[in-house]
């Protein structure tokens, strides 16, 4: 029988949120043998496995086919591309997510975990009702994450969607307006160009994905030009209007894109109203829940975790963040997450991988004790192979470690690993540079880059 109000179900830790952070959070409890409540929702997983990263690298897969068999005739590989069935794309996608889906549920289902489906709400700084169902936590973890956000006076219907509705379109557009050039924006062009829609990206700010190192925006914006999607930086969103035929976009400058689809990618907002944070007497700020660098919210034994924490908005980073919340309630004293350690990875073609600082918060932290070197994978025997364009961008201290690496090129994503470990380790270039990298493999072209910053290139033009 579950409990009620009159006997409530108490637990070590009451989690809200079974999405990357909420239930990573949940394992790690079950491992430490804490006894843990997990309240969620929807679908066990969150966005990362339903709305986000899994189901959009799906697409993004099938796009790079798409252009693999669109080439395939310039390498000597007879092929034609015929077209995108997108049901079976989607039934590709949903495959990939229903198997990962099932292992995920097992996983939980076989660790010491109570699951409880269904909308939770906070009753106080202790207590979680779900429904008529009470749960009590000697330590409370917020875990609700995020949700796409679109402009005041821009209503998500019909043509004008967000990468929730994109993800599950059921006919490919022709004509796509990308509104924003941030991460999902670019990773979303990418897939409607390759899948043969006319895209155009609508950025606000100067330069598409603007977190990233201004070369780096540079040679993306190069690298989309070249696949023909059209690129206006500085452009100011006014207004968009739909009909039975498309929607109109009307920028700030007076100009008119016509399409048959608006995608809104202008940030992705925290997940909390209604829960009763506030009334539990926790700090929500601007809908988001702040907390210290050891997750704890200004209310005692009150964690939160994941998106809902202000900072970068990353799968990874929730599971980092619910290990360490665990281990914390456990008495372990783990070392907190630091955002600036935190691999990023954009999965548009060409991609982008990045860990540390850029050149310009190196300089705000060293001012002139900074040095930098680019590597250009035309230098790399994989990368002329796979025929593609990119760098390796390396920033260190003078004479000290590397702080940050910076890479675009197809597949470059799978490098971060060693990007990472370079820059969270301190390694100066020549601890990297007496490291052999295998031949031949894009990844020579981080120790090209290593190599080249000790003072010893090799394959690299002055
Ligand atoms: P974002 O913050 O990365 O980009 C939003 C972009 O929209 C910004 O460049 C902003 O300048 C622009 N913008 C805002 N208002 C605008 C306007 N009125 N007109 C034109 N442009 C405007 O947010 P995004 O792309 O929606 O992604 C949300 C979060 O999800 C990010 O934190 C991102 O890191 C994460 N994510 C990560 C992925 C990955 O790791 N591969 C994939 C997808 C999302």
């Amino acid at each position: 029988m579950p409990a009620t109000a009159d006997a409530p179900d108490t637990y070590d830790l009451v989690i809200l949120g079974g999405g990357s952070g909420g239930y990573a959070c949940a394992l790690r409890a079950a491992q430490l043998g804490l006894s843990v409540a997990l309240v969620e929702r929807d679908k066990l997983g969150g966005t990362c496995l339903h709305r986000g990263c899994i189901p959009t690298k799906a697409l993004l897969h099938a796009a790079e086919v798409a252009d693999e068999t669109r080439h395939a005739a310039s390498i000597g590989v007879n092929a034609v591309l015929e077209g995108i069935d997108l049901d079976k794309v989607l039934s590709y996608q949903q495959g990939v997510v229903g198997r990962l889906h099932k292992g995920l549920q097992g996983l939980v289902a076989s660790a010491a975990i109570t699951y409880v489906e269904g909308g939770g709400r906070l009753v106080d700084a202790q207590t979680v009702a779900v429904g008529d169902r009470i749960l009590t936590g000697r330590h409370l973890v917020l875990a609700t994450g995020s949700q796409p956000r679109s402009l005041p006076g821009l209503e998500i219907s019909g043509r004008i969607v967000t990468s929730d509705q994109a993800l599950g379109l059921t006919e490919l557009p022709e004509r796509v307006v990308v509104l924003g050039g941030g991460v999902i924006g670019v990773e979303f062009a990418s897939v409607f160009a390759s899948f043969g829609a006319q895209v155009t990206v609508v950025e606000a700010l100067d330069r598409l994905v603007p977190a990233e190192e201004p070369s780096i925006s540079a040679q993306l914006t190069r690298a989309f030009r070249k696949r023909k999607i059209t690129v206006r930086t500085g452009a100011r969103f006014s207004g968009a209007t739909q009909g039975e035929d498309g929607v109109s976009v009307t920028l700030e400058d007076g100009t008119t894109i016509e399409a048959d689809l608006l995608l809104v990618a202008v940030g992705r907002g925290p997940v909390s109203e209604g829960l009763g944070y506030e009334q539990a007497g926790i700090v929500v700020d601007r809908g988001f829940v702040p907390t210290d660098e050891r997750l704890r919210t200004n209310v005692e034994n009150v964690y939160a975790v994941g998106d809902l924490v202000p900072g970068l908005q990353l799968a990874h980073r929730g599971f980092a963040h619910g290990i360490f919340v665990a281990e914390q309630i456990a008495g372990l004293s783990p070392t907190p997450v630091d955002d600036t350690l935190i691999p990023k990875v954009t999965y548009c073609d060409p991609e982008i991988a990045s860990v540390g600082l850029t050149e310009e918060r190196a300089r705000a932290a060293y001012g002139d004790e900074v040095q930098t070197y680019d590597y250009n994978l035309g230098g790399n025997g994989k990368s002329q192979i796979l025929g593609t364009q990119g760098f390796v961008r390396l920033v260190r201290r003078t004479d000290g470690p590397v702080v940050g690496i910076h890479m675009i090129g197809a597949r470059v994503g799978e490098q971060i690993g060693e990007a990472q470990l370079i820059v969270s380790w301190e390694a100066h270039p020549e601890d990297v540079a007496s490291l052999i990298h295998a031949h031949p493999t894009q990844n020579e072209a981080l120790g090209e880059a290593h190599l080249a910053l000790a003072g010893k290139p090799l394959h690299a033009h002055a």
